[in-house]
């Protein structure tokens, strides 16, 4: 654009812009690209300040001198090819101040043609961006650090699971006349829930399933060690009366063990947990299950033929109040019965419109898989209670252990 000023008003507009140039915080520098080595022909006050060089320094100079050992090649080569291409350049390049300290420099530069549209000069305009740069580059650490916390945290989380799963029995407990299967199901990767099934005696099994107020590492601790007092072979189970000897008849009736854990497992307001537990005694030779309910859903009870029905179960969690006491229940079993014992998990399971699975539904499933083998009917049983929960995760762990009377 032409301007046409008297002398006058063009001196003062040029001394405006002078002002303009020198109280902005940004460097301004000017170079002449008609002169060998392209060097600075000015620099504002901005410059100074950020680079402590000062304008008798560096004009007359090219500005690679601000470089130095930690700048990167690649940014250098990136200006060197906008400024032969003479097109605007922005990067942020590594500098060095006079007095050797480092600062970010956000540096764009452009080409500033004559009249013919020839590039005459380069204007640089230089911000120091060294907190922005200090702190992304904090956060990047922040992020590496928790990135790696959290790897870790998955790791001995996995190794948890590792440990939680070896406790979980590995094969049927090979007692004649009683066959066995389960399943546990963790909504997060380590259970409050679980289960066992053990050999008590030539012709009796143990069997229990508990479920951990709460999910999660915190119930699993307490689950882990409940187990590990209701262990089958463990000389500090609370499952025999003498330490000493798994003598069939050191063996303490279920209702024994409710109240032996209750002692055990104590109210604890800081950590407020408490468990269910449905323990049970399976006879094989009498076919009598006898059983204990601490505040657990009720077994459901699948005959060969004809209806299925859920079993009694009255009594209260463990670890909630000191003086509770526990009934044994005695059941006479069939050949060809199945007994299923269960979490909640499995049953308040929710569909989407917030109707949960429920212990009817569960045991018409369980009828009608009466002809499939025990475990695989335990597979169908998830996979249903999957379909009804649909894309949603389980929000609690589900259990199920199943055994069926033999002949
Ligand atoms: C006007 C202008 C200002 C410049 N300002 C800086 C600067 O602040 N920091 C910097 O590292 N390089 C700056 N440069 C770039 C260097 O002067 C030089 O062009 C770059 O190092 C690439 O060329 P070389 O390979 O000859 O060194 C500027 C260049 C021009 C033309």
């Amino acid at each position: 654009m032409v301007q046409t000023l008297d002398p006058e008003a063009a001196q003062r507009l040029l001394e405006l812009k002078d002002r303009a140039l020198s109280s902005t915080a940004e460097g301004v520098t000017i170079s002449d690209c008609s002169l060998p080595n392209n060097p600075i022909i000015y620099a504002n006050e901005g410059f100074e300040r950020i680079t402590g060089y000062s304008i008798s320094d560096v004009v007359g100079r090219n500005c690679r001198f601000l470089q130095g050992a930690e700048t990167d090649p690649e940014t250098i080569e990136e200006i060197r090819r906008g400024i032969r291409e003479n097109r605007e350049t922005t990067v942020e390049i590594l500098n060095y101040r006079k007095d050797g300290t480092p600062f970010w420099n956000r540096l764009s530069i452009d080409p500033v043609r004559d009249s013919k549209g020839r590039v005459t000069n380069f204007i640089g305009i230089q911000v120091d961006i060294t907190q922005r740069r200090l702190a992304e580059e904090a956060l990047q650490r922040t992020k590496d650090d928790l990135e790696s916390a959290n790897e870790r945290m998955q790791r001995n989380l996995q190794a948890a699971v590792r440990v939680q799963q070896a406790l979980l029995p590995r094969s049927d407990p090979n007692v004649p006349g009683v066959e066995f299967a389960w399943r546990l199901d963790p909504c997060t990767e380590l259970a409050g829930d679980f289960l066992n099934c053990y050999r008590l005696g030539e012709n009796l099994a143990g069997a229990y399933v508990l479920d951990v107020s709460g999910h999660g590492v915190a119930a699993s601790l307490l689950s882990v060690t409940v187990s590990r007092m209701l262990s089958g072979t463990s000389r500090q189970s609370v499952l025999f009366d003498a330490a000493v000897t798994h003598d069939e008849n050191m063996i303490v009736s279920p209702r024994r063990v409710a109240e032996k854990l209750n002692e055990l497992f104590p109210f604890d307001p800081r950590t407020a947990q408490f468990f269910t537990l449905l323990y049970s005694l399976v006879d094989a030779k009498n076919r009598t299950l006898r059983y204990v309910s601490a505040g657990h859903l009720p077994p459901i009870r699948v005959p060969k033929r004809g209806e299925p029905a859920t079993l009694a179960s009255e009594g209260l969690p463990i670890g909630l109040f000191p003086d509770s006491a526990w009934e044994d229940r005695m059941v006479q079993l069939e050949v060809g019965d199945r007994v299923y014992l269960y979490t909640d998990g499995l049953v308040e399971a929710e569909n989407l419109q917030g109707v949960e699975f429920g212990i009817d539904r569960l045991s018409e499933l369980l009828a009608s898989f009466r002809a499939l083998p025990l475990d695989a009917g335990l597979d169908r049983v998830l996979q249903d209670v999957d379909a009804w929960t649909g894309p949603q995760p389980l929000e609690d762990d589900a259990s199920i252990l199943a055994f069926e009377m033999a002949d």
